[in-house]
């Protein structure tokens, strides 16, 4: 059964505290509970780094000064979040038992020290984190100010993302290899180990890829990547298994963006509800649409984890201090950039952290309570009244999600494949290429989701797969049909081009029927040295770096159309962009990467004719974006991310959410202003 938090069914604003650093500071722990009401902040994430404090010594537990604050929390209408511990381990721990400390690449044993730096294969960790977990699970599982499970912090959150190369990961790996391919024939095909000679003629033989090693075997990098994603993710199922032993509340894990070593869609399975830690760059830029656009494709990502809403389980409310520069939010783009969480789904705004840390790596990275000033301080009174609109748009808000109407191929094992390619280029910048897709929605105020190659298309009238390089098993089968029952799909140059092993697909690709074309060539070029365009829309737009040459299908009951050609260099006149009918849906071809205004210009076409433009879509000015959510009741937020005022012309009539304020025809956002309305 679905789990949602049911203990609280409220947008939550606080963040991660940790009272474990002022134990010793009784009148701190007071002032903290008196100054969250000051700041409506409703629930905290509580233990995340507390397992010296829990577990002192080896076996000996101190659950008491964990249990006082949550009660005292709760009596004051604070809800919490509930984490176990194994973010960091205990000195007693990682000085003790070298096996539980991660082995990097070069073979050499961290020492103890910093965190995220556990085995996950280890069989001692994972039995230190069981008890511990359990432990917890026991004392304070059903407390009813606890809401939610917060299971470790940010997995993989070290420079390694988390992979280990310890002699029980490598042989966990072969284990894991072993059952896989059953026979080493088998892999040895797989990985077309042929080539250079490389066979393996037996199991041990295998070693995780590292740069002193091999590298060059892409089946092996790609087999390894599955592992160590797939480890964690056991690692993590195990603490799930633990915490539920004594406790039936929901479990979430803070992921981190578009965060390449795990493949958070296995991940979702797994978990009730899908939690996220957000730190972009603003004001980087002197304009900040990038720095935007990008954080809203990450919380975009978390709400398509399970087509649901999601949790902003970190943000800061001020600076960070780990960017080469750590600049602070300028007034009022701390709220924009809260409500834009929500706008895509978030029922939270939550901080790192409450109450900033005296010593240690943190101390100055932002948080709600700074050393000095108490809740005199602009970041405190921004962050209470953003606590109070919360508050005001929570009954509205809550109830809704935002339904989309096309989704974005975003596979991670394609992520892990396409950047591990030698050639045609050797920055294949799939994320970049996949935001580049993402934006024009966003401009265009049009709901997407991010998919995978496992994922249902249905629901979906608009399906684009940029750069779908690997195919997973099935994976074609399932787009013919998706298209032969009505859908439109958008397949790119470099698409069908390996197997689910990374082994080239032979003869052709696995839709030329569907797409009516044959790919020929992939050309590569540094754009100013061979310009070239596209013809489309009446215009003449700029082919990027990746052309591909191919060849239209001949189909006389289903001719293909050329949308686009292109104009320069040998392949002038050959189709850049192309569109076949196919059962009742269409499936176009886009045979090269593209300036920013032509695949605007592009969406622009395919969303209205799939009927899934939105009401703002065509009328919002530079800067200005809006995202919808759905319930009984629709809510739109209407956000200005413009360092100056601007007038955008409404639709049709609004009221505001927070007072039902009626609005028509022009109005002028303030800037970084964000205007939450229902009709
Ligand atoms: C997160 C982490 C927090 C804190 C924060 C600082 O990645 O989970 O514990 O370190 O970064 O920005």
């Amino acid at each position: 059964m679905k789990k949602v938090i049911q203990d609280y069914p409220h947008l939550l604003h606080g963040g991660d505290y940790n009272p474990e650093q002022w134990l010793d500071c009784p009148q701190v722990l007071e002032e903290d509970v008196r100054l969250m009401k000051e700041a409506h902040v409703n629930c905290v994430s509580l233990g995340i780094f507390s397992w010296a404090k829990l577990e002192p010594v080896e076996g000996e537990y101190h659950f008491g000064w964990l249990r006082k604050i949550i009660d005292r929390l709760y009596e004051n209408g604070i809800y919490t979040i509930l984490a176990t511990p194994s973010g960091a381990m205990p000195q007693w721990l990682s000085q003790h038992y070298d096996e539980a400390r991660q082995v990097g690449p070069d073979g050499v044993r961290n020492l103890p020290g910093r965190r995220h730096n556990f085995c996950p294969t280890s069989p001692l960790i994972r039995r230190k984190v069981k008890k511990i977990d359990r432990e917890l699970s026991r004392r304070l599982g059903d407390h009813p100010g606890v809401i939610l499970w917060h299971i470790s912090n940010e997995y993989g959150g070290n420079r390694l993302g988390g992979e280990c190369h310890c002699e029980l990961c490598q042989e966990a790996f072969r284990e894991w290899l072993h059952k896989k391919y059953k026979t080493l024939d088998n892999l040895n095909h797989a990985w077309w180990t042929t080539f250079w000679s490389h066979t393996y003629t037996s199991w041990d033989q295998i070693h995780s890829p590292v740069p002193h090693g091999e590298i060059g075997i892409h089946g092996l990098n790609l087999d390894w990547k599955r592992f160590v994603s797939g480890q964690m993710q056991d690692f993590c199922m195990a603490e799930i298994r633990a915490v539920r032993k004594y406790s039936d509340k929901p479990v979430t894990i803070n992921m981190m963006e578009f965060f390449r070593p795990l493949n958070y869609y296995k991940f979702a399975k797994q978990l009730d509800i899908i939690s996220w830690d957000s730190y972009p760059q603003w004001h980087r830029e002197p304009d900040d649409r990038e720095t935007a656009m990008r954080a809203a494709a990450c919380h975009t990502l978390m709400r398509s984890l399970k087509k649901a809403p999601f949790l902003l389980m970190e943000s800061t409310p001020s600076i960070v201090n780990w960017k080469d520069v750590n600049t602070q939010k300028r007034p009022g783009m701390h709220e924009l950039s809260s409500l834009q969480a929500v706008a895509c789904g978030s029922n939270s705004v939550q901080y790192f952290q409450w109450r900033k840390s005296r010593g240690g790596e943190e101390k100055f990275h932002g948080a709600v309570v700074d050393h000095r000033n108490g809740s005199n301080t602009r970041v405190f009174r921004e962050v209470a009244a953003l606590g109070e609109r919360l508050e005001r748009i929570s009954d509205a808000v809550y109830p809704t999600c935002n339904r989309a109407r096309a989704a974005i191929l975003f596979d991670w094992e394609n992520w892990w494949a396409v950047e591990d390619i030698q050639g045609p280029r050797k920055d294949m910048a799939y994320l970049e290429t996949v935001l580049s897709h993402f934006r024009p929605f966003w401009e265009l105020g049009i709901e997407v989701d991010f998919i995978n190659e496992e994922d249902s298309m249905e629901g979906y009238a608009l399906v684009a797969a940029p750069l779908a390089y690997l195919y997973q098993e099935g994976y074609a089968e399932r787009v013919k049909k998706y298209v032969e029952e009505g859908g439109c799909y958008l397949a790119t140059y470099f698409s069908g081009v390996v197997d689910e092993n990374d082994l080239c697909i032979l003869e052709r690709h696995p839709l030329e029927e569907m797409l009516g074309i044959r790919t020929e060539e992939m050309d590569a070029v540094v754009p100013e040295s061979l310009p070239n365009t596209l013809s489309f829309a009446g215009k003449s737009w700029k082919a990027g770096q990746l052309r591909e040459v191919s060849h239209v299908v001949e189909d006389a009951e289903n001719p293909v159309e050329v949308l686009s050609a292109y104009e320069q260099d040998y392949y002038q006149g050959f189709p850049a962009l192309t569109r076949k009918k196919y059962g009742k849906g269409s499936a176009l071809y886009l045979a090269c990467e593209a300036e920013e205004g032509f695949l605007k210009a592009l969406y622009e076409k395919l969303t209205e004719e799939c009927g899934i433009r939105g009401e703002f879509t065509g009328r919002l000015p530079q800067g200005v974006v809006v995202s919808r959510r759905d319930g009984d009741q629709p809510v739109w937020f209407l956000q200005n991310f413009n360092r100056a005022a601007v007038q955008v012309e409404l639709p049709f009539s609004f009221h505001t959410v927070e007072d039902g304020r009626a609005l028509e025809g022009n109005v002028t956002l303030r800037p970084y202003e964000c205007l939450i309305l229902t009709n």
